[in-house]
């Protein structure tokens, strides 16, 4: 599993504890969200590049590093990866935002895309794609499948919760890319939910269903 980092920091193993519970509502479970999202922001950058430039403080000159101005791009999966972008955006708010639409046929399991928007140059970013859930893993290896289609060439996936089965599915289809996720779960239903999971995470995130 060398390209999974699991983020299990104290912070974001109690969030997302709560974040589990049936009766997390609504206000908090988007609140919980967007934390999570902006912890793991943290450690999904670690490797951005700095340069060092000269600076003066109130005692003196000095040199100091400041990011080195690398293009990066946030792709949240529609809907629930919408939860996770403000998080990310609050840490690195020079980023630009593309969307992939898709929803998981509940019959087939199998992922529709209906929306697609980049930013132009997106050949260029480093691309942060952001769900909360990786349960067969479909929806993400469609997402990054049209990216690249398109010229992404390089792609981090981040999650909350992944079952194997999709941690397996993604690493075969796409090993380039690196997976940083909160949690592994034990298994998938019958029906593709992780088990324990959280649920539906866009019908808890939007208060739908
Ligand atoms: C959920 C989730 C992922 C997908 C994961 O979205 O947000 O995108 O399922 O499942 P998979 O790994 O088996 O593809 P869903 O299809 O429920 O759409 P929604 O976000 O619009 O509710
Ligand atoms: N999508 C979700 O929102 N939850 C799951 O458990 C699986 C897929």
């Amino acid at each position: 599993m060398s390209n999974v980092f699991v983020l299990d920091h104290p912070l974001i193993q109690h969030k997302i504890t709560h974040i589990r519970k049936t009766d997390t509502g609504t206000k908090e479970f988007r609140e919980l969200v967007d934390e999570v999202a902006g912890l793991m922001a943290y450690e999904i950058t670690r490797d951005l590049p700095v340069t060092e430039i000269e600076i003066e403080t109130p005692v003196a000159k000095t040199k100091s590093n400041v990011l080195s101005g690398k293009k990066i791009g946030i792709v949240p999966i529609l809907r629930a990866g919408l939860g996770m972008v403000d998080g990310v955006l609050r840490h690195i708010p020079a980023a630009r935002v593309g969307h992939v639409g898709l929803y998981r046929d509940p019959e087939t399991l199998q992922p529709v895309e209906y929306y697609f928007k980049m930013p132009s140059d997106i050949s260029e970013r480093e691309l942060i794609v952001v769900d909360p859930m990786l349960a067969t893993g479909g929806s993400a290896v469609d997402a990054i499948d049209s990216l690249k289609k398109r010229g992404a060439k390089r792609i981090k996936f981040v999650c909350l919760i992944a079952a194997p089965e999709g941690v397996k599915y993604l690493q075969e289809k796409h090993p380039d890319v690196d997976i940083y996720l909160a949690q592994i779960d034990e298994k998938l239903d019958e029906k593709g939910y992780i088990v324990p999971g959280l649920g539906d995470a866009g019908d808890r995130l939007f208060g739908t269903k």
